[in-house]
């Protein structure tokens, strides 16, 4: 009996994390180009340096082809919704600093690829995907802690992203809070090791030692606490992992009072972990698709200093073109535009940019069922 339960453990990561080969094989330039692309990244000096200059567009360049490459597999991943949007977004950002490299100044250059990491970081912790990549040559002695944590949780050595993550978050680099670092470090225990108690013991063991910590990160990681503890206690009745996902954001959304800044970022963590794994269900009924993506566009929205800022809307507007004319459609829709028009406010009112504008009035349509309505006439 003991040598059958053995075996099982052995044999279950192999058919859990079954791989895909071509997207595993890009996966693996890309983590070069992007290694190759740090020691320009973190150094403005020898970024800005007229002599690299055509190595960095070089190395932009190869980036992003490999990931434009990656649109067209034939993988399982593509199925999921946001796979290819997001991949090409991240090549078609690339594209867009190597074209203006010699109209924009460096330092926007050098922004906008210092952001890389963290597109990486939202597709793969968005997939539940292998967690067993190491790279032991990588030398990243010239990163602070904070960066050493991008690097790995982007290409997905998971153990050494959370030991950076926790280092950045004891001794954050100038500039920089430790509930930066924190933030992305919970990302992991939520998302990827789901362990509150060892998460929890962390936290703990910050809010006692680090007396440093200002009073608004105290609140927010106390906030984790409480709900990590939560967690820790929890029964599972849910059997549905949809209504287990909306449950979860519904505490997230009871405890979300503007008014007291508070988050529910654990719950809402979980609850995009989860909403991922219904979609990732290629037998799922429509009711329940349409119903995941609206909830998934909804529970971003409510996370945003987690992931990249654009996937809410993508999640959302995947929900309007797939199932038009349906409730979930026209709430997507409502939400949309609520984030634009939030998003494009100033201190002087809306300044919606006319392709946006053309854009919301296409998904309206969409959403609405008006296009079809039209196309008969
Ligand atoms: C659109 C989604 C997406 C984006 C963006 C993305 N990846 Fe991946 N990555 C994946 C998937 C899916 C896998 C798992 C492939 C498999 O094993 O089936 C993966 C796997 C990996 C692996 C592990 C390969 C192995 O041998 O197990 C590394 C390393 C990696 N990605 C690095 C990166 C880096 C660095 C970036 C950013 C420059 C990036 N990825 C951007 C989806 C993405």
């Amino acid at each position: 009996m003991k040598r059958i339960f053995q075996f099982l453990i052995l044999a279950l990561p192999l058919t859990v994390f079954a791989k895909d080969g071509a997207i595993q094989n890009t996966m693996l330039e890309v983590y070069a180009s992007f290694k190759d692309l740090q020691p320009y990244l973190i150094d403005s000096s020898r970024f800005e340096d007229a002599q690299n200059q055509k190595k960095i567009k070089k190395l932009v360049s190869k980036l992003s082809a490999e990931l434009h490459g990656a649109e067209s597999f034939d993988t399982k991943y593509r199925k999921l919704p946001g796979f290819n949007a997001q991949m090409t977004s991240l090549a078609e950002m690339l594209d867009e600093v190597n074209k203006g490299f010699e109209t924009n100044s460096a330092g926007w250059s050098l922004w906008r690829l210092r952001a890389i990491s963290n597109n990486c970081q939202t597709c793969h912790t968005g997939y539940g995907v292998d967690v067993r990549f190491t790279d032991k040559n990588v030398n990243l002695d010239k990163l602070d802690s904070l960066s050493k944590g991008e690097f790995y949780l982007a290409s997905r050595q998971y153990p050494s992203a959370q030991a950076a993550f926790f280092q950045a978050a004891i001794n954050p680099p100038t500039g920089h809070s430790s509930l930066e670092a924190l933030r992305k470090w919970l990302i992991i225990y939520t998302r990827v090791n789901n362990d509150p108690q060892q998460a929890l013991f962390k936290l703990d063991f910050i809010l006692q030692k680090k007396t440093n910590l200002r009073p608004y990160e105290r609140e927010e990681i106390s906030d984790w606490v409480i709900a990590l503890r939560r967690w820790s206690t929890e029964k599972d009745e849910e059997k549905d992992t949809l209504s287990k996902a909306e449950s979860l954001l519904r505490k997230a959304l009871d405890v979300q009072m503007p008014y007291f800044g508070k988050v529910g970022a654990v719950e809402l963590l979980r609850s995009t972990a989860l909403l991922h794994e219904v979609l990732d269900d290629t037998k799922l009924s429509d009711e329940k698709r349409r119903r995941a993506l609206y909830l998934i566009g909804l529970s971003y929205s409510k996370l945003p200093l987690f992931f990249v800022n654009e996937l809410p809307e993508l999640f959302l507007e995947q929900c309007i073109r797939e199932y038009p004319n349906t409730l979930e459609a026209k709430n997507s829709f409502k939400l949309i535009k609520e984030i634009l028009i939030t998003g494009y406010t100033g201190s002087s009112g809306a300044h919606i940019p006319g392709e946006v504008d053309v854009k919301l009035e296409e998904l309206y349509k969409v959403a609405y069922g008006e296009q079809e309505l039209k196309d008969q006439v």
